[in-house]
């Protein structure tokens, strides 16, 4: 693997973790479209499957083209090191389990993205994994208040789903290590290139890079990425500290265990060994080339998207059917000063408004628009909108729903590459039809 620590965000995004000079000098990733891969002799399977040699036996525990994407999104977020995995919800969940596994409590900002709660509500538990929802992740004093002996993480979004508020990371980072936990976020909506969670203290960040990463609609995959710094050997977390046959040193007779065998990279080395091996959630080469190639144009993309969201947010608050919009990236925002302190290139192209009058106007404007296309996803080169109550985040009880501002009148927008004054044309006729 290359070494590329002292590069900037768009030479990484280019070439990190790639070096052509191991794949025939081709200029692009090439696609190892293949399920294995010989051992050669029998001498050099061993030292393969005893961990002497680095190299790959089979696609679902590695493969060279998923490997270059996973040494890329780690330079890019400058972590030690990543796994890549089928979807955002095997990030999500191999990550918890491998925190958790065995039972224990983790603490959650309760307004996350649809699926994540309702898997932690209703799924986890039954695994012995019980959760301590906090509705304002940055209400330091609430999320210390839960904190228990048996708390294994803490987990939150940089930047909720849909209504874009900004987790305080360094100081969430801080209170976690204070208590010997790791802090887990989920990165989705930023996208490396607008924020780096492990330079503000976080320990494990997860990505559906289905969204914003890959950037153009095409791809459903995850990716977990280990900042390579917690301490899995403080008591807590004894699935680190047991000795395992899949490690044993055969020579040695000698059983180990991930820290004892991986040291500072035992979170994703587990996670690679564990879960992904035994669960199986693999992303296929295909689409993490696909993935590589939407890597490529991250920071262009971003800049004209977040540009596009600013101007369109304002049109939104300065629309007299419009009850309000729920952007930090606005001035106004309460959120004005993080958001600045944490986001120099802005804090996404995803926000939400919420019009006035009843749910029939929402679905109207759904509807009627032409150039937004009315979808479950977010991220992508088109512009995408959506009523996230009735459809990507209707899992959430509607208690929750209500404190959370999760209304029927609130609409979603993912700010595409379309020109702006197009892509605002295209709400105006769709808004003024609602109320005509
Ligand atoms: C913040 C966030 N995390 C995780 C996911 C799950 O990702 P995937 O659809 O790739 O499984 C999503 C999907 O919308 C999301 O918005």
């Amino acid at each position: 693997m290359t070494k590329e620590s002292g590069k900037r965000f768009d030479t990484l995004k280019i070439h990190a973790g790639y070096d052509p000079e191991q794949h025939n000098y081709a200029s692009q990733v090439p696609i190892y479209q293949t399920v294995a891969f010989g051992f050669g002799d029998p001498e050099r399977a061993e030292r393969l499957v005893n961990l002497k040699e680095k190299g790959f036996s089979y696609t679902r525990v590695g493969n060279p083209t998923t490997a270059v994407l996973e040494q890329r999104i780690a330079d890019l977020d400058g972590a030690s090191e990543a796994v890549a995995v089928g979807s955002g919800m095997a990030a999500v969940s191999y990550t918890l389990l491998n925190l958790a596994e065995g039972g224990g409590r983790i603490i959650s900002a309760s307004n996350i993205y649809g699926s994540s709660f309702d898997e932690f509500r209703t799924l986890f538990p039954k695994f012995g994994i019980v959760f301590d929802f906090i509705d304002d992740i940055n209400d330091l004093e609430r999320v210390a208040a839960v904190i228990k002996e048996d708390t294994k993480a803490i987990f939150a979004e940089s930047v909720t789903n849909p209504d874009t508020t900004v987790t305080d990371v360094e100081a969430l980072a801080e209170l976690a290590h204070q208590h010997g936990v790791p802090l887990v976020i989920d990165n989705t909506f930023p996208t490396p290139y607008l924020f780096n969670p492990i330079r503000h203290g976080a320990d494990i960040v997860v990505y559906s890079s289905t969204k914003g990463i890959s950037g153009h609609g095409e791809a459903v995959s995850g990716l977990i990425v280990d900042a390579g710094k917690f301490d899995y050997g403080n008591g807590k977390f004894k699935q680190f500290e047991e000795k395992e046959l899949v490690l044993e040193n055969e020579e040695a007779r000698e059983k180990r265990s991930f820290i004892e065998t991986f040291g500072s990279n035992a979170f994703a080395a587990r996670v690679r060994v564990k879960y992904l091996r035994l669960l199986g959630a693999v992303l296929s080469p295909f689409e993490a080339y696909l993935v590589l190639l939407g890597i490529e144009t991250l920071s262009e993309r971003l800049e004209k998207q977040v540009s596009s969201a600013k101007k369109i947010a304002r049109y939104l608050a300065d629309n007299p059917h419009v009850k309000a919009v729920h952007y930090s990236g606005l001035e106004e925002h309460p959120q004005h000063e993080l958001v600045s302190r944490y986001f120099p290139h802005g804090v996404g192209a995803i926000f939400a408004f919420e019009i006035e009058g009843t749910e029939v106007r929402a679905k109207k404007i759904l509807s009627s628009v032409k150039i937004f296309s009315y979808l479950p996803n977010v991220g992508d080169a088109r512009s995408l909108i959506v009523n996230p109550s009735r459809t990507t985040h209707r899992e959430i009880p509607s208690l929750n729903r209500e404190k959370t501002g999760l209304s029927n009148t609130l609409i979603r927008l993912s700010i595409g590459l379309e020109d702006t004054d197009d892509l605002i044309g295209d709400l105006d006729q769709a808004i003024d039809k609602a109320f005509e």
